[in-house]
């Protein structure tokens, strides 16, 4: 059996949709915080199962008999928890339920130096693995397209994106990036540590997305370069937490190094098509 977690976020339900097209659903689980999340998964035959990366007894009930498991990465420390504490966890519970690999969900920041906070957690949950004695394959995800759409949600809707200066970043969607997960965890060969960069097929600053934006919605879009500070009293000021701003201001910089701007092929060679455009997702958007 293959078990997803997260299957009830944006990536999960999609690789668990994709999986469907390729194996049994009797041999598809899931495991979630919230299985009334997932209700039309458990209606189409996948195996449905509590389990919160907080609580080891959980994973280890949810987990059993899986032979291969999709760990989604925590999104914990946007709110102040402790994303290695739980993959430190799920590693461990895994061991214990007998799973022969784990295929984890990374991304092309993945480093021990990245000015991007989630790049340094990925590599250390890579080094986690890495000594876990467990087969393992980290998924190197490019950067969410729709994080661009999310992180500038204001800036769009009012026709000025307001950031400090970024880089380029080869942005990738959420349904190839699942599609590929899928085509990997179902596969029968496996890629052993981290896969190459999975990303889209051009990269682009937010002064090319406000371009972009400007020609879909007929409106001028622009883009206004300001300070950390500048970012930060904002963000206080709408009650975003620490965790998060800084997700946000260490995206900026880590873009500026260029750590997400490598445009590699291997996505598209596992799909057997062009990955999706940045084009495509704003004018799925805005168009
Ligand atoms: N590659 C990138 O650029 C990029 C960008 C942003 C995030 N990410 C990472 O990719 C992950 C998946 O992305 P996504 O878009 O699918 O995010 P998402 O829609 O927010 O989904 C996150 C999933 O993780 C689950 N989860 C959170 N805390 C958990 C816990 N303590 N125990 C068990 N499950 C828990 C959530 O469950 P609930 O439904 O119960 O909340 C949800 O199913 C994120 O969590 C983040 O680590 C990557």
């Amino acid at each position: 059996m293959i078990v997803v977690t997260g299957a009830s976020g944006q990536l999960g339900r999609k690789i668990v949709l994709h999986l469907l097209q390729k194996i049994p659903a009797s041999e598809i689980g899931v495991s979630v915080r919230d299985p009334g999340k997932v209700r039309d998964l458990a209606k189409l035959g996948v195996r449905v199962r509590h389990a919160d990366y907080e609580n080891p007894q959980s994973m280890y009930d949810a987990w059993e008999g899986a032979a291969r498991l999709l760990l989604v990465s925590s999104n914990a420390a946007a709110t102040g928890g402790d994303p290695l504490r739980q993959h430190s966890a799920a590693i461990a519970t895994a061991a214990k339920v007998g799973v022969q690999r784990i295929f984890y969900t990374s991304q092309v920041s993945s480093s021990p130096t990245s000015l991007f906070p989630p790049g340094r957690t990925h590599a250390a949950t890579e080094a986690m693995l890495a000594g876990s004695g467990l087969a393992w394959t980290a998924l190197r995800h490019g950067f969410y397209a729709a994080s661009a759409l999310a992180m500038n949600a204001r800036g769009f809707e009012s026709g000025t994106l307001e950031l400090p200066e970024d880089g380029k970043v080869a942005w990738t969607a959420h349904d190839d990036l699942a599609a590929a997960d899928a085509t990997l965890l179902a596969g029968i060969e496996a890629v052993d540590g981290p896969t190459c960069p999975l990303t889209g097929s051009e990269a682009l600053d937010l002064a090319d997305l406000a371009r972009l934006a400007s020609e879909i919605m007929g409106k001028p879009v622009l883009r206004r370069t300001i300070s950390e500070d500048a970012v930060v009293a904002r963000a206080r000021q709408r009650g975003v937490p620490d965790g998060a701003v800084a997700v946000m201001i260490g995206y900026c910089r880590a873009a500026r190094a260029g750590e997400f701007a490598a445009v590699n092929p291997s996505l598209s060679q596992i799909l057997g098509r062009p990955p999706v455009t940045i084009r495509s997702v704003l004018q799925a958007e805005f168009g």
